[in-house]
């Protein structure tokens, strides 16, 4: 469907859960906010949820959390939600930890693709961003990832203090059938204490190492992602400048909370209750959530904190 400003919106992320077992220090390092199980979606309201959204024409569908592989019977749900009339894709993301065990299942079930958050490729900075060194665990869920056939890419958010992290991370594509892409800080939740690289500085540091790095016009996601290709890497890089390059004119994504709010922008607190107009008056939900989608607001407001309004964290929100 089209908003009212005439962008179409044919994405949802859907995050199942707000828990997580890292405890990155620019999402939850703190950890979740201790909810009631009756405050969280069950995976029946998700559906209900999605098959109202693919009614209206959202044809792809981000799983993401917190850690969507927390959440017991994840695998079930990817596999019951890509089976939903109108579902064309599905995709998850995930910090990796659980994945290996998994990674056939999901290819096998139709995943479209995995990205895996990661933002260091070594043990002791790893362990000092999430608080575990479990690094090894994420590893392990890319190789699987790619030895299912599944289409993975990584996701490293450029924080303070990245610069010498960015070369490792890049040489995972080296050899790799995998997309490495960096991601602007965004300021939301811990994050906004903590700004990092801009696209440009980022792209200096990789064309020391590939000075032939340079944009690919492909279009390899549903997301607002600019490729780069050079000669000594396999797969790309990719970066998401979504501060330093507003891209809001093409958005066409809305979000849900794993307590079931609709929200339209990152950048904006306001959410429709999804989940009260689920358990209370189900008739209502196409309209509730067309609603929303319709009242979609212009742009964010990154570059003035003053004006971002939302107060979840990352982990809340789902990316
Ligand atoms: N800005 C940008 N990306 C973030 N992520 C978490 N917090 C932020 C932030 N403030 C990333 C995670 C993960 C994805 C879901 O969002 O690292 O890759
Ligand atoms: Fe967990 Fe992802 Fe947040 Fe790290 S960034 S704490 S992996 S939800």
């Amino acid at each position: 469907m089209q908003d009212r400003y005439g962008r179409t919106i044919d994405y949802l992320r859907l995050s199942i859960t707000d828990r997580c077992n890292l405890r990155c220090r620019y999402c939850m390092p703190d950890g979740a906010p201790l909810l009631a199980h009756s405050d969280i979606l069950t995976y029946e309201e998700f559906l209900q949820v999605a098959a109202a959204a693919a009614a209206l024409g959202i044809t792809k569908f981000k799983v993401t959390g917190g850690e969507p592989l927390v959440r017991r019977g994840c695998v079930e749900f990817l596999r019951r939600l890509k089976a939903l009339p109108g579902v064309e894709q599905v995709t998850l993301t995930t910090n990796g930890l659980l994945l290996a065990p998994v990674a056939g299942q999901m290819a096998a079930l139709g995943l479209n693709g995995v990205n895996i958050s990661l933002d260091a490729a070594d043990p002791a900075a790893f362990a000092a961003i999430t608080g575990f060194d479990r690094l090894g665990e994420v590893n392990a869920g890319i190789d699987a990832a790619l030895a299912a056939g599944l289409k993975t890419k990584l996701n490293c958010v450029l924080l303070p203090g990245c610069e010498t992290r960015l070369v490792p991370l890049a040489r995972y594509a080296e050899n790799r059938p995998l997309d490495v892409r960096f991601i602007e800080v965004m300021p939301i939740g811990a994050g906004a204490a903590q700004p990092g690289l801009n696209r440009d500085a980022a792209l200096k540091i990789l064309r020391q190492v590939w000075p032939d790095l340079h944009p690919v016009t492909e279009h390899r996601g549903n997301g607002p992602a600019h490729y780069y290709a050079a000669e000594g890497l396999t797969g790309r890089i990719g970066v998401i400048d979504a501060v330093s390059h507003k891209f809001c004119a093409g958005c066409n994504r809305v979000r849900l909370t794993s307590t079931g709010r609709l929200k339209p922008c990152l950048c904006y607190g306001e959410a429709a209750d999804l989940r009260a107009v689920l358990r209370e008056n189900p008739a209502q939900l196409p309209e509730a959530l067309r609603r929303a989608i319709f009242e979609k607001p212009r742009a964010h407001c990154f570059e003035d904190a003053a004006a971002v309004t939302e107060r979840r964290g990352m982990s809340q929100i789902g990316g």
